[in-house]
């Protein structure tokens, strides 16, 4: 296992890690995205990665750990080209997401949180991405699939292992790569974050409504605001 860095690398990340951490007032504050610079290079926060966020944010290897083992979006195992999230989630899962799962389990012979031989797809069964209007929901390198069966899920996981042009539902014309989404992450814009359709159909369904029927947002401090709306 690799504790650090090689000198190159070092050097060309230490770049980068100025950049972001110069965004905040305190230097701490930079680690969730410093963790996704580093992810960006190897795919998986690492040992060396761990060393170089702690040199760099005068923490200890400890206290990055801990907020790298916290959080799910960082992976301690390496990912494979294309993260393929199965929501599994109460919503999700009544929906066919539970069926998803076991149907992509299956057809690419890994379990969760497994990479396929070709290093091409990493399977896990995520919680709720607030995509429920569009469930059941599969998410690749974070960019959505909505309204999911098994076999839509099977052909999207096959046209990424053959590198066909798969595109998400909403959001950019193409997915990227695991480590590309990481460096998007980390604050290093790929400039396609206007690409493509975002909020649509059941999302825009209770707008639709309100105006169709005058409805407005109470006024701040408006006294029996919250009675008229149930709360
Ligand atoms: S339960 Fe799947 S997106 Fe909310």
């Amino acid at each position: 296992m690799t504790r650090t860095f090689d000198e190159e690398t070092r050097a060309r990340l230490e770049v980068d890690a100025k950049e972001i951490i110069a965004r905040y007032p305190k230097a701490r504050s930079a680690l969730l995205p410093l963790l996704h610079l580093v992810q960006a290079e190897e795919g998986h926060v690492s040992t060396a990665g761990i060393g170089f966020c702690a040199d760099q944010l005068g923490l200890t290897a400890a206290e990055v750990t801990a907020v790298a083992t916290f959080y799910t979006m960082y992976k301690r195992r390496p990912v494979g080209d294309y993260h393929v999230g199965v929501c599994t989630n109460t919503l999700c899962a009544v929906m066919g997401g539970d069926e998803i799962f076991s149907a992509l389990k299956e057809h690419l012979g890994v379990g969760n949180d497994e990479t396929t031989e070709d290093g091409k797809v990493t399977l896990e069964h995520v919680e709720c991405n607030a995509a429920c209007d569009f469930a059941p929901v599969v998410m690749v390198n974070w960019e959505f699939f909505d309204n999911q069966t098994p076999d839509s899920a099977k052909e999207l996981v096959d046209g990424l292992r053959l590198g066909r042009d798969v595109r998400p539902t909403r959001g950019p014309g193409s997915v990227c790569t695991w480590k590309e989404a990481s460096r998007v992450l980390a604050g290093f814009s790929d400039g396609r974050a206007d690409e493509g359709p975002q909020a649509a159909g059941p999302s825009l369904e209770g707008l639709r409504l309100a105006r169709e029927r005058g409805w407005t947002a109470p006024a701040p401090g408006d006294a029996g605001a919250g009675e008229e709306a149930g709360q």
